[in-house]
């Protein structure tokens, strides 16, 4: 019986189906060889090997590929008025905001332009395997409204807000907190929810909100439980001595969050670059996320995330990576991957290549308390998914040419850590959003 809202994805899968920081990564990976997807309506109807599938579905038009088969890469941190102010010279947090970020996003006063960069944007997280992301917009609404309205053509899924920004900051990015409440009440009302559309309440940082603006974000976010909090937290030592200062009740920089009732399970904060053990603690009690940014960590000389700690068995937290553009080095989480892999070496941990992936799929969603939805190919979950091509260049190609082991899942691993260490937007052949073909590289 021929039903034409159905097709069928074949080719070879490797997804999660649990957490490889806390047991056997055999136990956590699953890869079909020869696999088949059956999509429905922009869902996973049926998955399952070919050979157990292709009595049933071989009548449907079905789309074939070579290569690897993963969930869409999630982006738990990335700034979309920076795109263009990626790889800017020379300072480190503080400086390069008030250098180059500052004066940028003042443009997105224009919703023309801010329309044109949400465009570019997101088809750059396309062109990446990026499919669902956390973005960072500015203080004006009409930049988060042209983001959602660019991401709602796309069908894609996409967390954002208004940044909240009320003091130690240029007049141009200041806003007054109950303006901008005002806004933010408009703004949930009007996007969270819809579509694949979901709302966060963004304070930029401690620095630049007043105690009113976190007091009236800690009321919002208990009147709408639902709705996300994002931030950054514990990214620069300089950052973290005037947060001190400006917030002098408060024991450490996440107690400033948490005094006014911002950390909860639906809580991310970028970078955590220098936290406690108590912080770390506490975030894993709290059910809060760590967005992991390496290439922006580098780039700004920020400092080397414990990735170990953050997993560990005892106060495991909740991580995803983010590319954090423009202070991130690249859109592409292969690229995140690569760059978290050099982090680790250099504080003598490791960071295996299906520890990588499941922190840019399945770890990023139940970050974002969206597993039940995304991050695998459990059935009726969203179909995002991404081809990559293992050979995408002639060096990869010689490589994995050179490659003699000859157990299955090692060779994928092998061929995932050399997209992961020598890959980038090349080795994306095609990406898929709700079930549709979003991006095709020839
Ligand atoms: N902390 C506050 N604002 C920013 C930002 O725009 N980028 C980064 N990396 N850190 C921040
Ligand atoms: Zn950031």
């Amino acid at each position: 019986m021929l039903n034409s809202s159905l097709k069928a994805i074949r080719g070879s899968f490797v997804d999660f189906v649990d957490d490889p920081f806390s047991r056997s990564e055999v136990e956590c990976v699953r890869y079909l060889q020869d696999g088949l997807m059956i999509l429905e309506n922009g869902k996973i109807l049926e998955f399952d090997t070919y050979a157990n599938l292709s009595d049933r579905y071989s009548h449907l038009p079905t789309e074939i590929y070579e290569g690897l088969i993963l969930p869409g890469f999630i982006d738990l941190h990335v700034h979309y008025p920076q795109t263009e102010m990626i790889a800017a010279y020379g300072e480190q947090l503080l400086e390069w905001l008030d250098k180059y970020v500052f004066p940028t996003e003042q443009k997105f006063q224009d919703l023309d332009y801010a329309r044109k960069i949400a465009s570019f944007f997101l088809d750059q997280l396309l062109l990446n395997g990026t499919t669902t992301a956390v973005v960072l917009t500015t203080i004006f609404s009409g930049s988060v409204e042209v983001l959602f309205e660019e991401a709602q053509k796309r069908s894609m899924r996409l967390i954002a807000g208004q940044m909240l920004m009320s003091r130690n900051a240029p007049n141009f990015l200041i806003n007054e907190p109950h303006k901008a409440d005002a806004e933010n009440r408009k703004l949930i009302h009007k996007w969270h929810g819809k579509d694949r559309l979901l709302y966060a309440i963004t304070p930029r940082f401690a620095i630049t909100s007043t105690e009113t603006e976190l007091k009236l974000a800690g009321k919002l976010k208990a009147e709408f439980p639902d709705v996300y909090i994002h931030t950054h937290l514990s990214e620069n030592l300089k950052e973290i001595e005037f947060t001190a200062s400006l917030f002098p009740d408060s024991t450490d920089y996440l107690n400033v969050y948490e005094q006014f009732g911002l950390i909860g399970d639906r809580s991310i904060f970028a970078h955590c670059v220098h936290l406690s053990d108590s912080a770390f603690q506490r975030l894993s009690l709290a059910g809060a996320a760590i967005a992991y940014c390496p290439t922006s960590n580098l780039f700004l000389g920020s400092g080397l995330f414990n990735l170990e700690q953050a997993k560990s068995k005892a106060y495991p937290v909740k991580v995803g990576l983010g590319s954090d553009v423009g202070a991130g080095t690249s859109f592409s989480q292969l690229k995140s991957m690569g760059e978290a892999y050099r982090i680790s070496q250099l504080q003598q941990q490791n960071l295996s290549a299906f520890k990588a992936f499941y922190l840019a799929t399945l770890g990023g969603a139940k970050a974002l308390s969206l597993d039940p939805k995304l991050g695998n190919f459990d059935l009726g979950k969203e179909a995002d998914f991404v081809v990559l091509e293992p050979n995408a260049t002639p060096l990869l190609t010689l490589r994995n040419s050179a490659y003699t082991g000859n157990l299955p899942l090692d060779a994928i691993a092998s061929q995932l850590f050399g997209l992961m260490i020598l890959g980038d937007e090349r080795a994306i052949k095609a990406t898929y959003i709700n079930g549709e073909l979003a991006q095709f590289r020839d």
